[in-house]
């Protein structure tokens, strides 16, 4: 068993947060090379942290040595959405998951599938109608914010423009408080973004609980009609599936998809999308394998242990880098490429090795959900528009928190296919 290369310095000086955070990937591209290993030591808020950029040591972290790897309870997560599944452990976090995970399979899932539909061809069906460039990170947050707040708290925009805008600037103040210090000073006149953000939450909340008191259809009766362990349960738990992190993740996903297949070059790539259920899986794997919108998760050690072959003591911090762990050149070749046709080649089966959406026993349990979200909207944009980016040369540099994109908004011009095709006769 060998010892972690790098080190974890001193406490507070030693600390490499900030540096992480500024440049994740850079960060992590530097220590690789420098190690010489995929696996090493750095201190992480004020942790000393195994960082995990190989595939094998993402797998043992997340699936064979989950029961060892807990998540942190004080994690900011708690903080700003109370105690939800994803800061739980144990027998609690396995209950959890089995109540919740219902909503997001079977007749649920399936019961979404017209609301699905119906948002993507609402929020795509004009992408071309101004004539200019669109701000597609924009557009697609637009797009995922309709979805989650139609799904799951039944608050449609065309319905009740008004509560929609409401809870959208709630979500944003709430979001904000996220990333601010949490620091809960308020003073007339003035207050901290976390204290309005904790302001923002208890709006939330309230309109939270008038629905799940009132209301008895979709996802909300669904809900409430679940076996959880307290009161709170519920309402804590709507409070995070339409938090600002989703329609970000979504939006990422799809600026990626629509960068990846922009331009006449890429015309080829988007027919055979359409046509080919296979090729479009194919690009979708490869859009999140090359640009998870996540940067990875955080684990504790509740045990001594080893990841890849490295001692890890009981008490140090384990974080999985989706992005590096997607580029171990192990599993992928030419892994900065990309490559369709590998998940039908070389890399065929080899799905899980992919952690956009964890892996193992704590896994996103949004991710059937998002698939057919992803499905359908990108089918829509390659059935009705071609698109380039314009102006032409962008510098599509990307930025990864919170979720990755390019950090300067790209703008695409989208171009109808038919423009004889009437909307209204075809929601396809
Ligand atoms: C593009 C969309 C999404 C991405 C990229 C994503 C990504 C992730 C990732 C990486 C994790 C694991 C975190 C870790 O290992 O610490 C996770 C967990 C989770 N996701 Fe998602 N997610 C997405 C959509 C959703 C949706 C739509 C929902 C449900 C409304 C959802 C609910 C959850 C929950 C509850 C967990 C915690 C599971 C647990 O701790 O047991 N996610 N997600």
């Amino acid at each position: 068993m060998s010892k972690l290369p790098g080190n974890a310095g001193v406490s507070v000086l030693g600390d490499k947060s900030l540096e992480f955070y500024r440049d994740p990937v850079s960060f992590c591209r530097q220590r690789i090379e420098k190690h010489r290993s995929r696996v090493f030591l750095c201190r992480l808020l004020n942790r000393p942290t195994a960082f995990i950029c190989s595939v094998q040591g993402m797998r043992e972290l997340l699936c064979e040595k989950s029961n060892l790897f807990l998540k942190d309870p004080t994690d900011l997560m708690t903080n700003m959405y109370g105690d939800t599944v994803v800061t739980t452990n144990g027998e609690e976090a396995c209950l959890l998951r089995l109540s919740l995970t219902s909503l997001f399979t079977g007749g649920c899932l399936e019961s979404s599938n017209d609301y699905i539909t119906s948002v993507c061809e609402r929020c795509l069906k004009d992408l071309s109608l101004s004539g200019n460039p669109e701000c597609v990170y924009s557009a697609f947050k637009h797009l995922g914010t309709e979805l989650v707040l139609g799904l799951f708290l039944n608050v449609r925009a065309e319905e009740q423009p008004e509560l929609y805008k409401e809870i959208v600037q709630l979500c944003t103040e709430h979001w904000h408080g996220l990333i601010s210090a949490p620091v809960n000073v308020k003073v007339p006149l003035w207050s901290s973004g976390f204290s309005t953000a904790l302001d923002a939450r208890d709006k939330l909340m309230a309109i939270i609980k008038d629905k799940l008191e009132n209301d008895t259809q979709g996802f909300v009766g669904s809900l409430r009609s679940l076996p959880l362990p307290d009161s709170s349960s519920a309402s804590q738990h709507l409070l995070l599936f339409i938090s600002a992190l989703i329609p970000k993740a979504l939006a990422s996903l799809l600026t990626s998809f629509t960068l990846e297949l922009s331009g006449n070059e890429q015309e080829k790539m988007r027919r055979r999308a359409i046509e080919d259920p296979d090729y479009l899986r194919g690009v979708l794997l490869e859009v999140q394998r090359l640009w998870p919108p996540f940067i990875g998760g955080r684990r504790i050690a509740d045990q001594d242990s080893t990841l890849a072959g490295f001692h890890v003591p009981k008490g140090y911090g384990a974080v999985y880098i989706s992005q590096s762990v997607h580029r171990d050149p192990e599993v992928f070749q030419q892994p900065d490429s990309f490559l369709p046709e590998r998940w039908s080649g070389r890399n065929a089966g080899h799905e899980h090795f992919l952690c956009s959406f964890g892996s193992g026993a704590r896994n996103c349990i949004g991710v059937k959900l998002t698939d057919v979200f992803l499905k359908e909207a990108c089918m829509y944009l390659l059935k009705h528009y071609d698109w380039c980016l314009d102006p032409p040369s962008q510098d599509l540099e990307y930025k990864w928190l919170p979720v990755s994109r390019p950090a300067n908004p790209p703008t695409i011009s989208f171009t109808r296919l038919d423009p004889t095709r009437s909307d209204r006769s075809d929601t396809s």
